[in-house]
């Protein structure tokens, strides 16, 4: 069993050297690679003058996307000092500020309670070592009838890959395997770009149930991947013929009761 600050420490690191490489990468309005984006569901509606909180704030593109629909107030959290600077300079260069705080989303924050009408994450949830404590910092941050959004890759998305992965487009006859058990939630050290990150492939009831046990109601399960995707006829690639197949990312929308 691997320690959880053990795990913080190496993702925290692999962010702090890699930052710049996904500058801007994942954010509104993307909740994922290949996957119908906000300007399809428009989970948020109209933000202006709403209170506003991001998990795993990154490079701070989203903050900038709610700051140009007037959001009234941002706030964003991350663990990493490096994506925290370059959040903090992204929305200065564009005329905007929020407020940042460099801190586990694990950890008891300064953040006031009952506050926020909006706490996102895209892409940043699945990072937690402790869903069900997060889950309930979330609820107690946000107002009654608050609402919190988050994307993260699809569970199955870990689950099923490719018979032969080492070719860029998929070959004839090539089969997606079940190379992972769906019900595995254990940690795994997975190397990218020459250095290491600590993931868990948790179950879609895993969120489901921490949701429900944090107070919240789910209003909506997003799991399509977008339109251009599913209609392109002449890419061959493996990670377009497989977000034909299944779902790569998932998105929940989910209310304060
Ligand atoms: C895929 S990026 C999401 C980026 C963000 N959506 C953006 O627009 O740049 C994941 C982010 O989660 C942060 N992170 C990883 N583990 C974390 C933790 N335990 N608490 C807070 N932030 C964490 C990383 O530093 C990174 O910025």
């Amino acid at each position: 069993m691997m320690e959880k600050e053990n795990i913080m420490q190496t993702n925290k690191m692999y962010w702090d050297t890699n930052a710049d490489a996904w500058f801007g990468t994942t954010a509104l309005p993307n909740y994922g690679v290949r996957f119908v984006t906000e300007d399809d569901l428009h989970l948020f509606g109209d933000v202006s003058g709403k209170k506003i909180l991001e998990i795993c704030c990154g490079s701070g593109h989203s903050l900038k996307y709610h700051a140009d629909r007037n959001a009234a107030e941002l706030w964003g959290v991350d663990i990493s000092d490096k994506q925290i600077d370059n959040a903090k300079a992204y929305l200065k260069e564009n005329g905007y500020g929020a407020k940042f705080i460099c801190s586990p989303m694990e950890a008891d924050l300064e953040i006031p309670t009952d506050y926020f009408d909006f706490v996102y994450s895209i892409y940043g949830i699945g990072w937690t070592t402790d869903l069900d404590g997060t889950f309930a910092k979330i609820a107690s941050y946000l107002k009654k009838d608050g609402v919190f959004i988050f994307s993260w890759h699809h569970t199955l998305n870990y689950c099923v890959g490719w018979s032969n992965t080492l070719r860029q487009n998929v070959a004839e006859n090539e089969r997606l395997l079940f190379s992972k058990s769906y019900f595995d939630e254990s940690y795994f050290a997975m190397p990218v770009d020459g250095s290491e990150i600590i993931l868990c492939n948790r179950k879609i009831s895993t969120y489901v149930n921490a949701l429900a046990k944090a107070g919240f109601c789910i209003e909506q399960m997003v799991e399509q991947t977008d339109h251009e995707t599913m209609e392109s006829l002449d890419d061959e690639s493996a990670k377009t013929q497989k977000a034909k197949m299944l779902p790569i990312s998932v998105c929940f929308k989910a209310r304060k009761l």
